[in-house]
């Protein structure tokens, strides 16, 4: 065997290699970085023989034809998999195995996370969804929120519960939803996650709601991004940690008994999603300065912003400046885990119920409505320059992890709560968590502030 390789980002595994009578096998090499590889591995090798595993029959005979006329002596052979069911993985490994007798190249391409049918995850995990109760926050057209939305309506949930400050906007969600999933009870619960007392009126109109009585899985999705000066919530906290975390915080507790009241009587997972950021890795929970008041040098150690990572991505350190969305943002989103991990602590062995944090990556959203063009084009520059995938993905497709973390019954926090809760590109990606974010003992006290900024305790 020459390599085995997992190729998340880029394919250049496979551009530098040539050689004649190979034998490849790639996993998922009827789309996206699969199939280049596999169009790269045709090209770059002679009298080679290939194995497309994938779903796509009609694209596998579409791509097979392209090569063949490629490189005629390639022998390629379309082996149609789901390889989220073993029974098809055996098959198809069976199937080579009377056919070769060496597989020299066995390219694990990234799975579903680069799916682009918006449904192909939640069709994966159909009972995890249908006949459930579903909330989604952050409900608005072209956003992750619909997107995630439309994910959960493709697979017949009971009650699609959609949550935005805009009535109007979170309606025109459900029509274009309603045109293309009638049979489902679609809800509009409008709350400004901003404001406590919101949150608080929409969270007991939901438990007043006695045709609700459960919540299977509650996706924290809604945010808000470098809001460029620094600005308060109606109760003085500032905006983006009170939107993106306490919002969160407030409402998940608020309703805590309809889900646990689902993990009690569900056969299928019951899950709290936070959508985070990789954004997050720019700077902690500033607990001595939440509402931006110090200079980041006047902050504790620990409580410092990476001022490297800010330089490399955005230009400068941003060290002199008191407030700078980019570190606000960052501390929410770094909240957004810490949240994950404490309601883990309480939820998990108790109850079953998991949480998990994830990234949905660079999508093309109405995020950065807030951001410069200059800020936004630079760090997608830095992004391009590590030679990661610097290329928007549709909201369909950066919905994907939400949708896997909260209906994959594979995943699971492991004991120390510190691992196997942040989900990117769909899978577990603990390597990409700050430090600052997965310390069990940050998550408590997380929970301690935001209790005292709700001026409520949440005994669970
Ligand atoms: N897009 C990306 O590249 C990316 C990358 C990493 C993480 N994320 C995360 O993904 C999540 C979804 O963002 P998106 O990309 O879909 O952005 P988006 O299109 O701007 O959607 C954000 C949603 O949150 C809602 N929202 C904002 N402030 C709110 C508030 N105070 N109360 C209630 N709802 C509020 C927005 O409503 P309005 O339209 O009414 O403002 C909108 O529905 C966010 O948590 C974001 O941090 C996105």
């Amino acid at each position: 065997m020459v390599s085995i390789a997992t190729v998340r980002e880029n394919n250049s595994a496979i551009t530098g290699l040539y050689g004649s009578g190979l034998v490849a096998v790639f996993v998922g090499g009827t789309s996206g970085i699969g199939e280049s590889t596999a169009r790269a591995f045709i090209r770059s090798t002679q009298a080679s023989r290939a194995y497309l595993i994938g779903r796509d029959q009609a694209r596998a005979h579409q791509i097979i034809g392209e090569l063949q006329q490629l490189n005629p002596d390639a022998q390629i052979t379309f082996i149609r998999s789901d390889v989220s069911l073993l029974r098809e993985v055996d098959e198809a490994c069976r199937a080579i195995q009377q056919q070769e007798d060496k597989v020299n190249i066995l390219f694990l391409s990234p799975g579903v996370g680069t799916m682009n049918g918006r449904d192909e995850i939640a069709a994966a995990f159909p009972h995890g969804i249908q006949g459930k109760n579903i909330i989604v926050t952050g409900v608005s057209p072209n956003s992750l929120g619909l997107a995630t939305a439309d994910a959960f309506a493709s697979q017949s949930p009971a009650n699609l519960i959609l949550t935005g400050r805009s009535s109007e906007k979170v309606e025109a969600s459900i029509t274009s939803l309603r045109s293309k999933y009638p049979n489902i009870q679609y809800h509009a619960l409008i709350m400004d996650l901003a404001s406590q007392s919101s949150v608080r009126a929409a969270a007991a109109k939901l438990n007043q709601d006695d045709s609700i009585p459960t919540i299977d899985i509650l996706v924290n999705n809604a945010g808000v991004m470098a809001i460029q000066a620094l600005t308060l919530s109606e109760d003085g906290i500032e905006t983006t940690f009170a939107t993106n975390h306490l919002g969160h915080f407030l409402f998940t507790n608020l309703i805590l008994a309809k889900i646990i009241k689902a993990a009690r009587t569900s056969s299928t997972p019951t899950r709290i999603i936070n959508v985070s950021s990789f954004g997050h890795q720019f700077s902690p929970v500033r607990f001595s300065d939440i509402n931006f008041s110090k200079r980041p040098a006047d902050l504790p150690a620990d409580e410092r912003p990476d001022f490297e990572k800010t330089e490399f991505f955005t230009g400068s350190s941003h060290s002199e400046d008191t407030y700078y969305g980019f570190f606000s943002y960052a501390q929410s989103k770094t909240a957004n885990i810490l949240f994950s991990i404490a309601l883990n602590q309480r939820l998990w062995a108790k109850y079953g119920i998991a949480s998990f944090a994830v990234h949905p990556g660079a999508v093309g959203t109405n995020i950065n409505r807030h951001a410069t063009p200059a800020e936004i084009e630079q760090a997608v520059k830095r992004v391009a320059e590590l030679g990661l995938d610097a290329s928007s993905k549709t909201p369909e497709q950066g919905a994907n992890s939400s949708v896997l973390a909260a209906v994959d019954p594979g995943l699971s926090p492991v004991d120390d709560e510190v691992k196997g809760v942040y989900i990117a590109d769909c899978r577990v990606d603990d390597a990409n968590v700050a430090g600052f974010a997965k310390n069990r003992h940050v998550a408590e006290k997380l929970w301690a502030l935001s209790e005292g900024l709700v001026q409520q305790k949440f005994e669970i």
